[in-house]
């Protein structure tokens, strides 16, 4: 089983990216931030902010997801929170509560579960997935843009003003960058894409070409 990791800043097109890269080799796709978000939210609905309240919420409400590229979802207990994870109030919580060791330990195991389930292949997102969750992934890509590119991109998504969008990037580029456990960092051996000038097209084909180099494609699934 061949994993891909992709790591880098918010808003420098890892999801888009992992999930083409995915469809197009037929294999599985882990959003690791959504895992952290689903924490987020739980933590948020249970106004809960200590690791240890937020460990035994987890262990009461078990977070799945579903690896598939073209409809990727993810649960707490029963409830489907794909949407709910990308609102702001979400978003202004989880660098927090993604910076707790004890909250990485916890997803670090779930993560290399996901991992482990997938049968031939599977691209993961993040931001310590080859220094730290996959660290012998077979290629390792640092994904990176300008934070100007990167807060165009994020405020037509999101729909809101360029300024505000790239403070709050700024923002948790800092603390993602920053923190004591599993930073966010290029890992020595991965291969940095730049995607500032490049549009989706171009930066799946790199990564594809990268796959075809690495002879990492295996037989074409007919
Ligand atoms: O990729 P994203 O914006 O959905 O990630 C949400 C948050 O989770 C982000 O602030 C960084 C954190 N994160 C992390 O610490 N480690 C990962 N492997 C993935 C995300």
């Amino acid at each position: 089983m061949i994993v891909v990791a992709i790591d880098g800043p918010s808003g420098a097109g890892k999801s888009s990216t992992s999930k083409l890269v995915a469809q197009r080799a037929g294999w599985n796709y882990l959003d690791t931030g959504a895992l952290y978000r689903a924490v987020a939210w739980l933590a948020l609905r249970e106004k809960i902010s200590s690791a240890e309240e937020i460990l035994a919420a987890i262990a009461n409400n078990t977070i799945h997801f579903i690896a598939d590229p073209k409809s990727p979802k993810v649960f707490v207990g029963d409830v489907d929170v794909t949407t709910e994870i990308r609102t702001e109030r979400v978003t202004e919580s989880v660098s927090v509560i993604s910076a707790l060791p004890e909250i990485r330990a916890s997803l670090l195991n779930l993560q290399r579960r996901l991992i482990n389930e997938a049968e031939r292949g599977i691209v993961v997102e993040g931001r310590d997935i080859g220094t730290v969750v996959a660290p012998d992934a077979p290629l390792k890509i640092y994904l990176q843009a300008d934070i100007a590119a990167r807060a165009a991109r994020r405020s037509t998504e999101i729909a809101a003003p360029v300024s505000s969008v790239s403070d709050s990037l700024a923002q948790r580029d800092q603390i993602d960058s920053t923190r004591a456990v599993s930073p966010l960092a290029k890992a020595s051996d991965a291969v940095l894409i730049d995607s500032t000038e490049l549009d989706l097209e171009e930066t799946v084909e790199r990564v594809w070409e990268l796959l075809k180099e690495r002879s990492l494609l295996g037989l074409p699934i007919v």
